[in-house]
């Protein structure tokens, strides 16, 4: 909606698709906050926001998106306040941040207050904000439309989608002089995720089928704090707050692992050290299965001011009052580093041609992409910056390409036909297994074989287990075939995605032989910069996999050079 927006105050003629009503789409999800070094509260600068992100990457991120991101944050997050998103306020007016994992000042020195906040409903803020602006500027809405597949012509140029309209069954196409997707992550592929269900990858599944690239897929974020069994997302600003994890023992031991930043190091290093914990028997429950995240010190004032969801959220999902008690958590699936590749416009450039060469007329933003300003460990904070930096800059690069477009290319004579196929062969199945039967095999074998702490013995095992999934996929039976409102076809059409991202994972992670950021295989302990510092390519097409260089080159500073990750 931020991209979408700058096309309709251009004046262009501009059409949001979603699977889901815009305010109900994941990002509504995000919690603690949006990183910009504003400096409201301790002193900050976009270079140490800039270092921070590197190292957390552990040095896979882009080092010329990184800076064109830091550096645009102050404003991203100005403009957002001047559309009326309703941030927290200090009592001089100013934006109210809190500190974030990762996040500090004088490059490690301590934790800054970064993260400009909303309560604990930053995201919710966010999308509202943006959703009223593009209503205000005229952008149209196609609500409840779920995209298929990508419409390419004979140039490899993008020239639409076909999309499927739940509300009727029918399929369309649906012709732009430029599409862009938002399409969001794919944490659904994982049995244990703080994602909606609506995550199941399908921009990627439709780049992946239509023979682009998926970038860095190996790198999947495990947030540290998910509700112990229910996966619910218990923000990263508790600890911002002053929140702590114990183990069983009531021992605060972030300490020994991290004993700067403590409870405030990034996710990946967070969740090992909690990973750690519970296999050396120190987990808390009766399974000794979960770490616990202790508020109480912070106070009753606190905790309905700045975490009234969270607060919320405990009572419901962990049946805790945490002003009283504290909360069970785990690592969980959060958020996935890698996707569709693009450059610093957002437009996207991963073709087995060439690794930065431009697919015309395509553009991909936040989740769903990959302008790798994340690497292989994003920072909290860094996906809703990541939304509206690039958002901006994509529609602004699409202002200027469309103006000078006077037609629209002509659509290829075939360019509805391998949608329907796929539509064809799920209304004429007569047998075979259903849909969630297979999707939730995905997913146990994801968790099971790519979680936080991997070996190459269960990635090799994993990525057979996907073959036969993939097998499965091509043999589901829809018993239903009825055309309204037909969420059976939904979900089948959305097992095709996840399948693809799936593969992605594993084929990616099983090549990887180091250790970097979220891919952490016990065969492999350490980061081999000599051998590794560099992007992986999947495509579908036979699992292939290739690599390119990661951008050491920031736009206007030096490089900031790989050295050992210690907190
Ligand atoms: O912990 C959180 O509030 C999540 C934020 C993020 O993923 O950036």
């Amino acid at each position: 909606m931020r991209a979408s927006l700058q096309l309709a105050r251009a004046g262009l003629s501009v059409c949001v698709l979603s699977k889901v009503f815009p305010t109900r789409s994941h990002t509504v999800a995000a919690q603690g906050g949006i990183g910009a070094s504003l400096g409201n509260m301790s002193p900050d600068n976009w270079e140490w926001h800039f270092y921070d992100t590197i190292k957390g990457s552990d040095w896979l991120g882009d080092q010329d998106a990184i800076e064109f991101m830091c550096r645009e944050a102050p404003n991203a997050v100005y403009e957002l306040e001047h559309m009326g998103m309703p941030f927290d306020r200090n009592a001089d007016g100013t934006i109210y941040q809190r500190p974030f994992g990762g996040h500090t000042a004088n490059h490690g020195e301590k934790p800054v207050q970064r993260a400009c906040a909303a309560a604990d409903r930053t995201g919710h803020a966010l999308l509202h904000t943006l959703y009223q602006q593009n209503v205000a500027a005229k952008t149209q809405f196609f609500v409840e439309w779920m995209a298929l597949d990508l419409t390419r012509d004979a140039d490899g140029d993008v020239l639409g989608v076909t999309a499927l309209e739940m509300e009727t069954g029918d399929v369309y196409i649906l012709e732009g002089k430029t599409t862009l997707f938002a399409t969001g992550g794919a944490g659904r592929i994982f049995a244990a995720s703080t994602n909606a269900f609506i995550n199941t990858g399908d921009g990627l599944g439709m780049a992946a089928r239509s023979g682009i690239a998926l970038q860095d897929m190996e790198f999947w974020q495990f947030h540290p704090t998910g509700v112990a069994g229910a996966g619910v997302l218990i923000t990263e600003g508790v600890r911002g707050e002053g929140g702590i994890l114990r183990n069983s023992n009531g021992e605060r031991f972030m300490e020994r692992y991290a004993p700067t930043l403590k409870d405030l190091a990034p996710r990946d290093f967070v969740s090992r050290s909690m990973g750690q914990e519970i296999i050396e028997g120190r987990g808390v429950g009766p399974n000794k299965d979960h770490i616990l995240l202790d508020l109480s010190h912070i106070g009753a004032e606190t905790i309905t001011k700045r975490l009234p969801s969270i607060r919320e959220i405990a009572l419901r999902f962990a049946n805790v009052d945490c002003i009283k008690e504290p909360i069970p958590v785990v690592p969980t699936i959060h958020y996935q580093m890698g996707g569709i590749p693009t450059n610093i416009n957002g437009q996207v450039v991963g073709t087995a041609k060439g690794h930065e060469e431009v697919v015309n007329g395509f553009y991909a933003v936040g989740e769903c992409s990959c302008v790798s300003v994340h690497g292989a460990n994003r920072l909290g904070t860094n996906s809703l910056l990541d939304l509206v930096v690039f958002g901006r800059a994509a529609g602004n690069h699409i202002v200027k390409h469309v103006k000078d477009m006077k037609e629209h290319k002509p659509l290829p004579a075939d360019a509805a036909d391998f949608a329907l196929s796929r539509l064809d062969k799920l209304d004429k199945s007569s047998s075979g297994e259903y849909t969630q039967v297979i999707a939730g095999d995905i997913r146990s074998t994801m968790q099971k074989h790519a979680g936080v702490f991997r070996t190459q013995k269960l990635m090799d095992e994993g990525v057979k287990e996907l073959e036969q999934l993939k097998e499965r996929v091509g043999h589901v039976h829809l018993k239903d075939k009825s055309s309204v409102f037909n969420t059976a076809r939904v979900e089948a059409l959305e097992l095709a995605n996840m399948i693809e991202v799936a593969r992605a994972t594993m084929v990616s992670a099983q090549a990887r032989q180091e250790s970097r950021g979220a891919h952490a295989p016990g065969d492999y302990p350490h980061r081999d910069d000599e051998n590794w510092l560099r992007h992986t390519l999947w495509f579908s097409e036979g699992d292939c996999l290739d690599y390119k260089p990661v951008h050491m080159q920031p736009l206007t500073v030096d490089t900031v050079p790989p050295k050992p990750r210690t907190f």
